[in-house]
Parts: C-alpha cells; sequence; structure tokens
C-alpha cells in the first residue's frame, strides 16, 4: 500500500476554511460550533467521559462537564483532560526539583489562566501552600469555587490588572495563557505576573514554540517567526483558544523576561509539545 502523506488535504484545508471563516467574523464560534457537533457524533468518546464520570476521577473531587473542558483545552476527553493534569503538574514539581525548589516549600502560589482547574486540583494535598487561582471565564471560576474548595479562586478581566498584592506569591505559573494573548496584552500581563511574584519567588510559564511552526503557520509568519517576531493567529479572539500566539525563544528572552532572570528553558516539553521557561524576579 502507499505510503500517506505526512500533510493531509486537511493539513492544507484548515488554514483556508479557518480564514475564511475569520474574514467573516465567524471564526471562534464555527469553530467551537464544529467542535460540538463533532463530539455529539463521537459516540466512542461520549461513552468513555460517561464511563469514566460514573466511576469518578482517580483524586476523588468531581470533574468539569465536557463545555467547560472544552474551554480549557481545546478538546472533550474527561480522562484525557484528567491525565493531562497529573502529567502537567509532575512536570510542574520536576522542573522545580530540577532547579532546588519544592512546590510543598512556597507559602503562597498562583494559577493564572487556572480553567477549569486541570493542574490546580493536584495540589489538593499541599497543606501548608495557600493555593490561588484567576480566571477570566467566569464559568470556570464559578465551578472551581463549588468544585475544588481547597483554593482560592478569582475572576479577572482580559486585561490587567489583577486583585491582588504586589510581592505576593513565591510561585506563579501560566500554563498554556500567554499561547492565547493578543500582542497588546504579552507585556502588560507579564509586568503585571512580576508585580505580584516576590522579589527572588518564580515565574513558570509555557508558550507555542516552534513545534507546530510548519503546520499552522503561513510562509509569511514562519519568516517573521523566524526573524524573532510573536506571530498572533486571529487576535480578534484574544484570549480564547482560537486567538493562537507564537514565540520565538529571542522574543522571550527580549521582551517577556525582561526584571527576570531565565532559571531554565525546555523546549517542546510536556503536553502539547509547548516551550517552558522557569523565571526569577530579580530581587
Ligand atoms: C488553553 S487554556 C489552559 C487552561 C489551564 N491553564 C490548563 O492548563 O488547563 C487557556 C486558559 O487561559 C485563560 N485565559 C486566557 N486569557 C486570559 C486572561 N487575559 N486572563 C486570565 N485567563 C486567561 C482561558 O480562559 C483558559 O482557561
Amino acid at each position: 500500500m502507499a505510503q500517506q502523506s505526512a500533510i493531509s488535504p486537511r493539513t492544507h484545508l484548515r488554514p483556508i476554511i479557518l480564514g475564511m471563516l475569520d474574514s467573516l467574523h465567524l471564526g471562534l464560534v464555527g469553530s467551537n460550533l464544529y467542535h460540538r457537533v463533532k463530539y455529539y457524533a463521537d459516540v466512542k468518546t461520549l461513552f468513555r467521559n460517561a464511563r469514566y464520570r460514573i466511576h469518578g476521577a482517580p483524586d476523588g473531587l468531581p470533574l468539569p462537564p465536557a463545555r467547560l473542558i472544552y474551554l480549557s483545552v481545546g478538546g472533550w476527553d474527561a480522562e484525557g483532560f484528567y491525565q493531562a493534569g497529573v502529567l502537567d503538574a509532575s512536570n510542574i514539581r520536576r522542573l522545580l526539583e530540577e532547579n532546588g525548589l519544592a512546590i510543598e516549600k512556597f507559602p503562597e502560589i498562583l494559577d493564572f489562566g487556572c480553567g477549569c482547574g486541570r493542574i490546580i486540583r493536584q495540589w489538593k494535598g499541599l497543606l501548608r501552600t495557600k493555593v490561588h487561582g484567576t480566571d477570566y471565564n467566569y464559568a470556570a471560576i464559578e465551578w472551581c469555587r463549588r468544585a475544588l474548595p481547597f483554593a482560592d479562586f478569582r475572576t479577572n478581566s482580559t486585561a490587567p490588572s489583577l486583585a491582588y498584592d504586589d510581592n505576593k506569591f513565591d510561585f506563579v505559573y501560566a500554563r498554556s495563557v500567554f499561547t492565547h494573548l493578543t500582542e497588546q496584552l504579552q507585556k502588560p500581563w507579564m509586568d503585571e505576573l512580576r508585580r505580584i511574584v516576590k522579589p527572588g519567588g518564580f515565574l513558570l510559564f509555557t508558550v507555542h514554540g516552534a513545534s507546530r511552526f510548519d503546520k499552522q503557520l503561513t510562509p509569511g509568519e514562519q519568516e517573521h517567526f523566524t526573524r524573532g517576531q510573536l506571530v498572533v493567529k486571529y487576535p480578534r479572539y484574544g484570549s480564547s483558544n482560537f486567538c493562537g500566539a507564537f514565540h520565538p525563544e529571542s522574543y522571550v528572552r527580549k521582551h517577556l523576561a525582561k526584571g527576570f532572570t531565565v532559571v531554565d528553558y525546555i523546549p517542546e516539553g510536556g503536553a502539547w509539545a509547548q516551550d517552558w521557561y522557569l523565571l526569577q524576579k530579580l530581587g
């Protein structure tokens, strides 16, 4: 049998269809509708989700409804959502440990853009750490407040600021959040996160680096990226998962990491092959 080409016709068609929907201002609605119909037609995933919900998540905490799972991770699979959270929490622990740090030793931590608590639920056992989460998505935060009572949850606006004091947190992480911010909001949010991290404290964040570069960027966008420029696709839908920001390493180091030291950098780490940066706020 002939080998299938690595790039399928769907890969070529996707940006064309998305571009057409975007020009009609229907990108986000069209994409959400398409994925929702696909989910309800996917009997296998519906059945697997129902079975997983009946047995309950291994951590004994409730599972978010499928629509919140989708808003957080762009997929509907409840078990996949849970397992990706286990994996990401262990990646965070490992990255900290490799740099001589332990999450248990931080008195105050914040999950910025926590969604419906995929990662934060993994910190239930941190008895001496005050755990906080914030997101602009009101429905996700309402769900977190009810289901994950061990943490404090707040909502914020899509643009800064946050309702936390200066220098409050020992550790803040933003997992796949800068991946969805418009260019105008990238630096203001970084400044805001720097404001609330203690001097000597740490910020971990992830971005789309070069991993999906060839599949998701047009040749012109690839050229910008290669020249070290930030590329933001569909900025009209900023802060939603439909808006995708792609960060070259040089852009992060030159613009976003200002006022921090880059302590560690893991290209294409963890689920979704994003680049991980661990920064320390200058004293
Ligand atoms: C891909 S999801 C990741 C959710 C979560 N961090 C996780 O890893 O499961 C992106 C998250 O960023 C949140 N977000 C996007 N823009 C934001 C903003 N300006 N302020 C707070 N949260 C934001 C979205 O609501 C969404 O929950």
